[in-house]
């Protein structure tokens, strides 16, 4: 069973749940320091695979570091990379520091909103994974700055071949199109268990790489070519404040009838990984 640790509770929090220690930001799984050694891919592990496209000691930057865990899948794969972080929330980068041996990645951590990092920064890196989400549980979503002009600020901080990977839930297709128009080649990787889609975007010799790791690479990951992207609604519509309440409104009603069937609460959640189903760790009333 879950459990909270004490002083921890409120937007951010650690919890100690049977998948290992969990970073929770709006009630969204944001980082899992998973407990199991021989288990099968995780999102996060999908989001950092994407560097066997570039050096042996590639330059990383990370937009929402969160708790570090595709850093630490990152240095799994490549030891030698020197990796970048930034993110936006001060509790949230404690919290990584304590719980989540952050320090020890050997991360360059910047506290800084990722668009204005991506305006002032100047240096250039091999590989750039946007993991930025903001929101509350199932409502969570990318920043309005994503893709544009998030992705066009992202590709001049990219050296000559680099890649852009970013994780995607219910903006998936604003994403591929905004990188479509960027880059000539486009993957999207998908993991079992898991809703969301990594999309990988570069130049074809580095996706072929990609496409030709091994399956003890992939270890579960599936390597897709999506198509092009049909005609689309405006962001700013589907992206609208009454499809956000609807969605925020479906939330609450959810984790209230989870309340009401379970003893704990405090677990319920949508991973940023993207479960596509809901989590009630507890035992249902009644039953020991
Ligand atoms: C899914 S979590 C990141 C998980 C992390 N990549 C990991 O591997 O553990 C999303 C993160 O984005 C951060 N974030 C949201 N808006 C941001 C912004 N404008 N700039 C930087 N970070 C931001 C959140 O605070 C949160 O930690």
């Amino acid at each position: 069973m879950a459990s909270s640790k004490g002083d921890l509770a409120g937007r951010v929090r650690v919890d100690d749940g049977p998948d290992g220690l969990a970073l929770i930001v709006d009630e969204t799984v944001a980082s899992l320091s998973s407990k199991e050694t021989n288990r099968s891919a995780l999102v996060w592990d999908a989001l950092a695979l994407p560097v066997l496209a570039t050096t042996e000691r590639p330059s990383v930057l990370i937009l929402g570091l969160g708790g570090g865990t595709a850093a630490r899948a990152l240095r799994r794969l490549r030891p030698e990379a020197q990796i970048v972080g930034v993110e936006l929330d001060a509790e949230v980068i404690r919290l990584a520091k304590k719980h989540f041996d952050l320090d020890a990645l050997k991360v360059e951590v910047i506290h800084q909103d990722a668009l204005e990092f991506l305006r002032k920064d100047r240096r250039q890196f091999d590989l750039i994974l946007d993991d930025v989400f903001v929101g509350y549980a199932r409502s969570i979503h990318k920043p309005r700055w994503l893709p544009r002009p998030g992705f066009r600020l992202a590709k001049r901080r990219l050296k000559e071949g680099g890649v852009l990977v970013s994780n995607a839930l219910a903006e998936a297709k604003y994403l591929q199109r905004g990188m479509q128009e960027l880059f000539p080649g486009l993957l999207r990787l998908r993991v079992p268990d898991f809703e969301n889609q990594i999309l990988v975007a570069g130049q074809l010799a580095a996706l072929e790489i990609l496409e030709q790791a091994s399956s003890k690479q992939l270890n579960g990951i599936k390597v897709e070519r999506p198509g092009s992207v049909g005609t689309l609604l405006p962001r700013s519509i589907t992206d609208s404040r009454w499809l956000r309440l609807a969605r925020l409104a479906v939330s609450l009603t959810a984790a209230a009838l989870c309340r009401t069937r379970f003893r704990r609460s405090e677990t319920i959640h949508r991973c940023c990984g993207g479960e596509s189903t809901w989590t009630c760790h507890g035992n249902p009333t009644g039953i020991p």
